[in-house]
């Protein structure tokens, strides 16, 4: 099921601020905005060699990210992405094996128009972990 990790997101306060660092202290190679209303955050990612880096912020009053940021003000590891072949067999697969699924459960598009989905951090040793199709 699990393949390549797809990235590692940071939810930051300051996102002009955190894309500054990486673009100016680290000399990475970062994205445009994209706002994911659907999702209630801002993003960027930072092309790494081998995976990429997810700059999170909250976008909107509601945001999922707003409780994590006001527990972890100066942001913080939110959560890691894999790639899966077939996201709906896995969705079906840790259905079946009682893992319990964040938010509605359903399928979403995430950043990179692909089919998403966030795995409950309680099955999974504190990690909120995200699934996304290859
Ligand atoms: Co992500």
């Amino acid at each position: 099921m699990i393949g390549k990790l797809n990235h590692i997101a940071i939810a930051v306060p300051d996102l002009a601020a955190s894309i500054d660092t990486y673009k100016n202290i680290f000399g990475a190679t970062v994205s445009q905005m994209i706002e994911q209303t659907e999702h209630g955050v801002t993003v960027v990612f930072v092309d790494l060699p081998n995976t990429k880096i997810e700059l999170i912020t909250p976008l909107g009053t509601a945001s999922p990210i707003k409780g994590f940021l006001e527990r972890n003000p100066n942001g913080g590891i939110h959560h890691i992405c894999y790639e899966v072949n077939n996201i709906e067999e896995s969705r079906i697969k840790l259905l079946e094996a009682g893992a319990k699924l964040a938010g509605t459960g359903e399928l979403k598009i995430g950043a990179h128009g692909k089919s998403v989905l966030f795995l409950h951090p309680k099955d999974f040793n504190g990690a909120l972990i995200e699934l996304e199709q290859s």
